[in-house]
């Protein structure tokens, strides 16, 4: 038993150092932890609150910790979305057991030193995307042997992709897509041998080929490069890319022929070739492509004929659009069971369409629009029921359109005009539920449009121009209240129009001319408000030219022409604009109105052998063929007229007193959003000329002083008659105003609403807009860069509230310079939210489709234009202009700019020319306004605020960063010190 103890002893002691050295390694790693925590990041969601000494098992129980299960040492580090700030914490690295560690998403900003990453060429993997480094890129030395993962996407590294970066000969992810580099592609990245992804995307670089011995990358399963300026020709060596999986080369300058090596991708699932200048036929060398799935080698200049051996895999989507390949579809390409994308138009293939084409797959979109196919239509087209889009016109596609296709109920989307189909229409081809477009124009169709056509509720066009259909225009037609453009003209219709057409309150197009049409021309017609161009010419409408038409103050193109009308023009019509005026051949009599009274119009006016002029040669005068006793009832009647006239006018105005004078408040809806200090008669009482501030697009602003001491801002908005959507503007203005409250975001005080007269009261705004300080040519009050920079922070807050922290979220969608108010300290507010959204949270990517786009020229963001889907990242858009202004004084459609160039457009060109200019702050020095005063100027925080600018202008949403993220950054910006 004696014997026995010390042994016991030296037992539990050995026991005692062993754990004395684990507790020591992982003191010394919490020690590190805790001290990059407190001194070199900032935390403001307090993720790191759990990284404390005393927890049991630290650190590696911590939040983002992990630790080998055996040695306790730690391994891992992942702050992934933590919404950290700081610079690169270089110092985790020194953390000797550490090998992974990813910062991704978070607010991290300044360089990546080459010093600092040194600390860390024990790593793995290193994942710095998503956030906001700039500057070069670091160098690595030879030490970094085993990392595997290279992380620097979505940032904002520049200049060029070091020599150093051959040091890594495990790397197997390399990614750099979404920076500012502006070198070139080095030829030493094909010297990365053990690359499993290689994705540089999105890079404003330098003109560069592909490295030649690219083919080397055996291991590669993505090469993703689509806008990095790639130019010359695709290397033969691609096709050793035996691993490939993704080869997307897309949006480049690439030259040459497609190599013939190609073939020799036997991995690859897709290959995205579009938007080069590629030339020359496609190789026949597909075969052994089994698992590709998508083909897009859209927008070059290919030619000859689709290979056979492209056509016979297994595709689901096959694009070949705006190129010029000639020939017909392979037949083979009918028997491919996956095919669901079919897209061939702007090229000049020929012959019949593949007779089963549709049979074997289902086939979703199919469009071989504008080439010179004939022969049928393929009878099994839509044979699985899963066709949306079928787009045909400009071919010479003949014979009738299939009873089959009456049962493609899927269809939304039909443009199949410009052919030479004839026969009737199947009835059911009219009337999908789904249809939005359907356009048959220019074929040799005929029959009628049937009842069933009020199934298809969602139709914007009905464009069935130049065919043969006849009979009348059913009433159900009024059932399809999304209907904008409705062309029928050049057919054979007869009968009146129905008259609920009235209701249509969306058309914007109603064409009908050369029909049979008879009866009067519709009254009632001041529903049509959003509608431009009428034309019922060459028919046989009788009756009067109804006045109402003058109200609506959007038509710009009427014409009547060749009818039996009647009566005179009424003088309503010349409040339009018209650029088109056409009454000629018809019935018309009576003096010309005044508008129309010009040489201009007379070819508009002839063939009317009643209408007279008291000029215009050689209408016929008015007054010498009329009889004195006529003149004279004329005269009398006139006077009769002023002077019933006069009595109206002064009543109404006696009324419209008692109505502002009196306090009979039951006709005014009035609605006080803050506690006010006044009433509305005051208000009323001071929207006088000269207490005009500025007229707008939806109404004049006037300035108040009230008897209180207060200033405040009345809108008046124009009358319905001006500005059609003048209720939902309004009603706009005080659902979002009325309901949320921002420091940057304008107060309503005050709404009053009646019969036609809307008021909006707002806290008064003493320096008024942005865009007339930075713009305008009085000048107003000088911005100093501080203030500026203060302006793009609170515009920024203003904006991030209405996107993040309103529910559901509100886009302005006309964020612009003008609509930005300074009150008398310069502090920004957002104003003008009659155009605002209120987002519906369906769906988890919250766009929603505009039936118009809606902002001003030079703000509005590019897929916005293009799609009218409208996101948070629109605003995102405009904002990047503003910040522009800001930045270069100048409005964004400047004329020094030149040919089809905005803002946007001339500070990127000017920002990428040089980028060693911008570090000399050269290039700067172009791009800023040059009436702030240069010692005010804080060159880096300008730089920093350009590149959010550039980043929040990126033609890809996508790229945007969020408003939460911007204000983050500038914040951070705005003190170089952390807490
Ligand atoms: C830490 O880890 C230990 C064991 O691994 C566990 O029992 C404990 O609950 C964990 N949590 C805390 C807060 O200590
Ligand atoms: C690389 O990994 C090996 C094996 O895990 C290790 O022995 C070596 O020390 C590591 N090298 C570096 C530079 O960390
Ligand atoms: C790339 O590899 C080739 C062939 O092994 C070699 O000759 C060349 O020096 C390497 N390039 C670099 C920059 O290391």
């Amino acid at each position: 038993m004696a014997f026995r103890k010390p042994f016991l002893f030296l037992l539990k002691f050995c026991f005692f150092i062993n754990m004395m050295q684990i507790v020591g390694s992982s003191n010394r790693d919490a020690a590190i932890l805790l001290r990059v925590k407190n001194s070199q990041l900032d935390d403001p969601l307090g993720k790191l609150d759990d990284w404390v000494e005393t927890t049991h098992n630290a650190p590696c129980n911590w939040t983002g910790i992990s630790c080998d299960p055996q040695t306790l040492k730690v391994v891992s580090i992942n702050l992934s979305n933590f919404n950290v700030s700081g610079n690169f914490p270089a110092d985790f690295c020194r953390i000797l057991s550490l090998q992974n560690l990813n910062l991704s998403n978070n607010n991290l900003v300044g360089p990546v030193t080459s010093d600092s990453i040194s600390l860390c060429s024990h790593l793995l993997s290193l994942n710095l995307s998503s956030n906001y480094f700039d500057g070069n890129l670091p160098e690595f030395s030879t030490k970094f042997l085993n990392l595997t993962l290279l992380d620097f996407s979505f940032n904002s590294f520049t200049g060029e992709i070091p020599g150093t970066f051959v040091n890594f000969p495990k790397l197997q992810i390399l990614a750099l897509f979404s920076n500012l580099l502006n070198g070139s592609i080095p030829e030493f990245l094909s010297n990365l041998t053990e690359l499993t992804r290689l994705e540089l995307a999105y890079n404003p670089f330098r003109q560069s080929s592909l490295p030649v011995n690219i083919g080397r990358l055996t291991k590669l399963q993505n090469l993703w490069l689509p806008l990095t300026n790639l130019t010359g020709k695709i290397p033969d060596s691609i096709g050793n890319l035996v691993s490939l999986k993704n080869l997307d080369l897309s949006n480049n300058t690439l030259t040459g022929k497609i190599p013939e090596s190609i073939g020799g991708l036997k991995s690859v699932e897709q290959i995205e070739l579009y938007k080069n200048q590629l030339f020359g036929e496609l190789p026949d060398a597909f075969s052994n492509l089994t698992s590709l799935l998508r083909f897009d080698a859209s927008e070059n200049n290919l030619t000859r004929k689709i290979p056979e051996s492209l056509a016979s895999l297994p595709l689901e989507s096959l694009n070949l659009n705006d190129n010029s390949l000639e020939g017909a579809i392979p037949d083979i390409l009918a028997l491919n069971p996956k095919l669901n994308t079919l897209n061939l138009y702007n090229n000049r293939f020929s012959g019949t369409l593949p007779r089963n084409l549709g049979m074997n797959s289902e086939l979703e979109e199919i469009d071989v629009s504008n080439n010179s196919f004939e022969g049928p239509l393929p009878q099994n087209l839509c044979y699985r029921k899963k066709l949306q889009l079928l787009v045909l016109f400009e071919n010479r596609i003949s014979g009738s359109i299939p009873e089959s296709y009456g049962d493609c109920s899927s269809l939304t989307y039909v443009r199949i005009q410009n052919n030479e189909l004839s026969g009737t229409v199947p009835e059911e081809f009219w009337s999908f539920s789904g249809l939005e477009r359907l356009e048959i124009s220019d074929n040799k169709l005929e029959g009628s449009i049937p009842p069933a056509i009020s199934n298809a509720k969602g139709l914007t066009q009905l464009v069935i121009f130049g065919n043969n259909f006849s009979d009348k225009l059913p009433s159900e037609i009024c059932y399809l209240h999304e209907l904008a453009i409705v062309d029928l003209s050049v057919n054979q219709f007869s009968g009146e129009l129905p008259s609920c057409i009235i209701n249509l309150t969306k058309l914007q197009r109603l064409d009908i001319h050369e029909n049979m049409f008879t009866g009067a021309i519709p009254k009632t017609v001041s529903l049509w408000r959003d509608l431009t161009e009428l034309d019922f010419s060459h028919n046989r409408f009788f009756g009067e030219i109804p006045a109402e038409l003058g109200s609506l103050l959007v038509l710009t193109y009427l014409d009547l022409s060749w009818n039996s009308i009647s009566g005179e023009i009424p003088e309503e019509l010349t409040k339009l604009k018209l650029n088109k005026f056409n009454v000629s051949n018809n019935r018309l009599e009576g003096k010309v109105p005044l508008g129309f009274n010009a040489n201009f119009y007379l070819s508009s006016l002839m063939g009317n052998p009643d209408l007279c002029s008291p000029d215009l040669k050689p209408l016929p005068t008015c007054s010498r063929s009329k009889p004195v006793s006529f003149m004279l009832v004329g005269i009398l009647s006139v006077i009769a007229l002023i002077l019933i006239g006069s009595l109206l006018w002064l009543l109404i105005k006696t009324k419209k007193f008692v109505a502002f004078g009196s306090k009979n408040k039951q006709s005014w809806k009035i609605t006080s959003f803050q506690q006010v200090r006044f009433n509305e008669e005051e208000v009323l009482a001071s929207l006088t000329n000269e207490n005009l501030i500025g007229t707008g697009r939806s109404g004049r602003v006037y300035q108040v002083k009230l008897k209180s001491g207060q200033t405040v801002a009345a809108k008046r908005l124009w009358e319905v008659v001006r500005l059609p959507e003048s209720e939902r503007v309004f009603q706009l203005e005080v659902e979002t105003l009325g309901r949320i409250r921002h420091a940057n975001i304008i107060k309503l005080l005050f709404s009053c609403i009646h019969e036609d007269f809307r008021m909006l009261v707002y806290e008064y705004m003493e320096n008024g807009s942005l865009g007339d300080v930075l713009h305008g040519e009085k000048g107003g009050v000088l911005l100093d860069w501080p203030r500026r920079f203060a302006i793009a922070l609170g515009v920024a807050q203003g904006m991030a509230y209405l996107h993040h922290d309103c529910v559901p979220p509100i886009v302005h969608r006309d964020i612009k310079s003008n609509n930005i108010l300074l009150d008398k300290e310069c502090r920004p507010k957002l104003a003008d939210f009659g155009f605002a959204k209120t987002m519906q949270q369906d769906g988890n990517d919250c766009e929603q489709v505009m039936s118009s786009v809606v902002g001003s020229y030079g703000y509005i963001a590019p897929e916005y234009a293009h799609t009218m889907k409208v996101t948070v990242k629109s605003d995102v858009y405009s904002f990047g202009v503003v910040l522009l202004e800001l930045i270069s004084g100048k409005s964004p459609n400047h004329s020094s700019f030149g040919e089809n160039k905005d803002i946007v457009k001339w500070v990127t060109e000017a920002a990428f020319s040089n980028q060693e200019q911008v570090k000399e702050n050269v290039a700067l020095d172009q791009i800023l306004d040059i009436r702030m005063n240069p010692s005010a100027i804080e060159y880096h925080q300008v730089k920093r605020v350009l590149n959010v600018a550039l980043s929040c202008t990126s033609e890809l949403p996508t790229n945007r960063p969020s408003m939460r993220r911007v204000v983050e950054l500038f914040k951070l910006h705005s003190s170089t010190h952390i807490k």
